[in-house]
């Protein structure tokens, strides 16, 4: 799909990957709607001529409004960007029920309720590109981040599904895996706390803004996978082509080693 002159609405743009897509989109030309729960710094982000729906994406009612609102202005949504989400650490047998609800609700049921309020737009026009950002942890699960790549592989699959129950309306998905891109995301954690084997890492390691011109390629090109850097699909399949030596090897990093 071309971007310029489409309507994209980013979530979780205040910072990191969206801010960074949602300078990327509007330099290529598009209508930039975006959501998040900061809205100061949304608005830094948006521009003059941008939207700006300020919320908790958990909040079924503003999904709603960031759709809805994107319509009113725009008259039409094109692109929508699933990117808002969070890590949980730690140890999956201890891990707190309630810190458990609240990464499935941000990390899949909001990208959820955001595509069905989506879809319907799409559908009118008979186009759309969805695009759910994943992990390389939806590929090869990462077990300091165990519920958190369960949640990524849900999203994955759950694209992978939408882009054949929506082909005949015009609508493609794309699933996003970045490796590790530079951002606050150990900072932003719902809970846990990152390994110090794992902290800064050097795998795969690439900038916010090279994840988001790697996802407006995709968009442009209506790739089914993105994974960023490109580097990163060796480790995808030597975690499917051995997987108990990539296992072996993670696990070694968890409990001792360093990632460099
Ligand atoms: N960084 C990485 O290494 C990496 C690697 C693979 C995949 N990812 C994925 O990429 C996406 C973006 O991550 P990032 O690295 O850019 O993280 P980030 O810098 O922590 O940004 C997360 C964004 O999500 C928003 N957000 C969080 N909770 C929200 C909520 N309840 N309601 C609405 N918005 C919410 C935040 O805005 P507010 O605080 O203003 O709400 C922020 O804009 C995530 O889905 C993440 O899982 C990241």
């Amino acid at each position: 799909m071309e971007i310029r002159g489409k309507v994209v609405l980013i979530t979780g743009a205040s910072e990191g990957i969206g801010a960074a897509c949602a300078q990327v989109f509007g330099a290529r030309g598009a209508m930039l709607s975006v959501t998040a729960r900061r809205e100061d710094k949304l608005r830094e982000v948006a521009g003059a001529d941008g939207l700006v729906t300020a919320g908790d994406l958990t909040d079924p009612a503003v999904r709603r409004r960031a759709v809805e609102e994107t319509v009113r202005r725009f008259g039409r949504l094109d692109i929508l960007i699933n990117n808002a989400g969070a890590g949980l650490y730690g140890a999956t047998a201890d891990a707190p029920m309630e810190q458990v609800r609240r990464l499935y609700e941000l990390n899949l049921f909001a990208p959820l309720g955001m595509i069905q309020q989506a879809v319907p737009v799409m559908r009118g026009r008979r186009e759309g590109v969805i695009v759910n950002v994943a992990s390389i942890a939806a590929k090869v699960t990462l077990p300091w981040l165990t519920l958190y790549s369960a949640s990524k592989y849900a999203l994955h699959s759950m694209t992978d599904g939408l882009r054949m129950e929506l082909r005949r309306d015009g609508i493609h998905t794309i699933t996003v895996c970045p490796g590790y891109v530079s951002t606050a995301f150990q900072q932003n954690v719902l809970g846990g706390s990152v390994p110090e084997s794992v902290r800064e890492g050097k795998w795969f390691r690439i900038t916010a803004g090279e994840c988001a011109e790697a996802i407006a390629r995709g968009v442009e090109r209506e790739s089914r996978t993105v994974v960023v850097p490109r580097a990163g699909w060796a480790f995808v399949i030597a975690g499917r082509l051995f997987p108990s030596l990539v296992d072996a090897r993670l696990e070694r990093i968890l409990f001792r080693g360093p990632s460099r």
